[in-house]
């Protein structure tokens, strides 16, 4: 963020367009690449390369699996992770990246998969009458031939979904395979919690014991990640010309009231900003705050932002059970 801080913002929609762009650090960054090294050969100097590290004795690479509620920042840690690793490019059809990402649409299944990847590897003949087996059999050889060597698949609970039409034992299938190809992929796959329930209920486990779980982490309070959350709020403050009293402890009461999830926190914090902003506020004031975080929620009582000190609004929210 320091490199941005010397720019000078002076109308609302400058100032708004700079805060919504903001990406916070506070760690989980270094949590997410601590994984994915693992799935990757090293240099001499002990760096990680974009050689997937590959079972000698099978052939076969390994995958990673970021776990997390919706919201809770999955997509934005993933982008802002690969676009900062040094040996891992994107894969687009204009520029010949070692990494595919991929979105999965809700409403997708295994073939549709296949073909996604198959039209963004710039494989043009897709025939609708292909099977799904034969769709994913071309779409492992395209890694090869034109140089991917890690696939990351966002939202891929959707393709594990059960119903009428759709085949989760075969969409699992496809994962493992996807790490027993020959030209040796590493696999990272991101979704909530039920992608693990779903990946599980293959009775034999095999494609299971293939993943790494990595849960997005949550900021608990009194962290250095609660620390770093801070900075980055009070900095964004600063940035848009928006004074914060220390003494209200506008930072504990985001995290508190998103439970420390993430992308919820930072969202939270980035409205109450923009919310100053687009009324010329000078200072923040709790009362903005809570009437805010209230918006959408119903009637909810006393909210973290109740305008009183921090520690008795906390006591209070505790004894009621709000951290649970
Ligand atoms: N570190 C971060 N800095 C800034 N915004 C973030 C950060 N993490 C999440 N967000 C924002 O929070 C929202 C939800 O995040 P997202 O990555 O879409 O969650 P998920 O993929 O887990 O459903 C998005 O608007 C995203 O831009
Ligand atoms: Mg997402």
């Amino acid at each position: 963020m320091n490199e941005t801080v010397s720019l000078n913002l002076e109308t609302i929609p400058e100032k708004l367009a700079w805060l919504e762009e903001r990406y916070w650090r506070f760690g989980q960054d270094d949590v997410l690449s601590g994984y994915l090294e693992d799935l990757f050969e090293v240099d001499d100097d002990g760096r990680m390369t974009s050689s997937p590290r590959c079972d000698p004795l099978t052939g076969e690479t390994s995958g990673l699996m970021l776990l997390g509620g919706s919201g809770d920042g999955k997509t934005a840690l993933l982008n802002r992770t690969l676009r900062a690793n040094p040996v891992l490019t994107e894969f687009t059809k204009n520029q010949p990246g070692n990494t595919l990402f991929i979105t999965v649409p809700p409403e997708a299944t295994i073939k549709k998969l296949a073909e996604i990847i198959l039209g963004k590897t710039g494989y043009e003949k897709v025939d609708p009458r292909m099977r799904a087996a034969d769709a994913w059999e071309i779409s492992r050889h395209r890694f090869g031939l034109v140089g991917i060597k890690t696939v990351v698949i966002d939202e891929c609970h959707h393709i594990l979904r059960s119903g009428t039409g759709r085949d989760v034992p075969a969409a699992i299938q496809s994962l493992k395979h996807i790490m027993q190809c020959e030209s040796g992929v590493a696999l990272v796959i991101a979704g909530v919690p039920t992608l693990r329930d779903a990946i599980m209920s293959e009775p034999s486990g095999e494609t299971y014991r293939r993943f790494t779980e990595c849960y997005l982490p949550k900021i608990p309070l009194g962290s250095n990640s609660a620390r770093l959350f801070g900075v980055n709020f009070t900095r964004s403050a600063e940035k848009v010309g928006v004074k914060v009293d220390v003494d209200d402890a506008f930072v504990e009461r985001i995290l508190f009231a998103e439970h420390g999830r993430v992308g919820r926190s930072v969202k939270l914090g980035k409205e109450i900003l923009r919310n100053a902003v687009i009324r010329k506020r000078v200072a923040l004031e709790l009362e903005h705050a809570e009437h805010i975080f209230r918006k959408g929620k119903g009637d909810i009582g006393v909210t973290p932002f109740h305008p009183t000190s921090w520690g008795t609004v906390k006591r209070e929210l505790e004894a009621i059970g709000w951290g649970q």
